[in-house]
């Protein structure tokens, strides 16, 4: 029997894969034309190497083209500046998306802010930024999005929506936290954005109708934090030591909450592996999409809608 509390992030994001195939084919028969992908990747980071390999097999999956650029760790700040640039200026290249972390001596904030906003399918510049804080129409950070996705899902399933929930958000990170508050606000809830200092946060946590944990805690958030009946979506990947015997590998991923207590409580709850994750690639192919289409001045396929 299927575990109906259990938020199946992996079956959710494939759903949104199948829709972006299909609007990738109406592109092609209505304009004979495939979007295109650029990701840019520094360094060896073995995160960031699956992501970006993942990242690439799904976009071709999707029917779209993947372009990968790799620069070795002590790459120049002006090399990767140089190469967004030529990104920008292709007009074959509809995203542009840059792997982060970057290495130290690179300035991040410099080379995204390079990123020309129309191409930002990562939706971390200041005027996709400034547009979603505006409420104005723009792309949208990929986790957050994937985030609402799977929160909006879980409700449906119980014949509820968002509108009016407490969404409680643990984390204020640019890349997830501060614009999943945004977004989730754009669905009428009420919503709180805790943090490291927080005061009794346990409390505030047991308020959330919706909780989002986006810390990069391992188990940060205990099963007594949850209120009966929330929803808990958990953006948390950590590595830790794996203390089980029998495990064939010595570390293994867990999210920001305690999982199996959380169960215990929560209406409905996304696992790590398994849940948000994979939403993030399906969005930033959706993402691709719809800039390909705005940057034409294509009618986005309904199937997107
Ligand atoms: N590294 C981990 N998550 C992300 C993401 O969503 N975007 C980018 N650019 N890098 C990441």
């Amino acid at each position: 029997m299927t575990d109906v509390s259990l938020i199946d992030g992996k079956a959710i994001a494939a759903d949104v894969r199948t829709e972006v195939a299909s609007a990738v084919a109406e592109l092609k028969s209505a304009h004979d034309y495939a979007p295109t992908l650029a990701v840019v990747l520094v360094g060896e980071d073995p995160a960031s190497q699956v992501y970006v390999r993942n990242k690439h097999k799904f976009t071709r999956e999707s029917g779209m083209r993947s372009l990968e650029h790799k620069f070795s760790e002590d790459v120049s700040e002006d090399s990767v500046v140089k190469l967004v640039r030529s990104l920008n200026a292709d007009p074959a290249v509809d995203g542009i998306l840059v792997q982060l972390p970057l290495p130290k001596h690179i300035n991040t904030d410099r080379v995204i802010g390079e990123i020309d906003p129309a191409k930002d399918v990562d939706g971390l510049t200041e005027i996709s930024a400034g547009r979603l804080s505006l409420g104005r129409e723009g792309l949208r950070p990929c986790t957050p999005v994937g985030s609402v996705i799977l929160a909006k899902k879980a409700l449906d399933f119980h014949g509820e929506s968002l509108s009016g929930k407490h969404c409680v958000i643990v984390g204020r990170s640019i890349l997830v936290g501060k614009p999943a508050a945004l977004l989730f606000l754009e669905e009428n809830c009420t919503v709180t954005i805790a943090h490291s200092r927080t005061q009794d946060l346990a409390y505030v946590c047991r308020s959330a109708d919706i909780l989002v944990a986006a810390v990069g805690r391992p188990l940060m958030v205990k099963g007594d934090w949850i209120k009966n009946g929330a929803v808990v979506i958990d953006v948390g990947i950590n590595r830790v030591p794996n203390t089980n015997p029998k495990a064939k590998r010595p570390t293994k991923l867990v999210g920001d909450v305690d999982f199996k207590a959380a169960k215990e409580n929560a209406l409905a709850i996304t696992p790590v592996p398994g849940g948000v994750g994979p939403m993030t690639i399906a969005c930033l192919l959706r993402n691709t999409v719809l800039a390909a289409c705005a940057r034409r001045d294509w009618d986005v396929p309904e199937v997107l809608l």
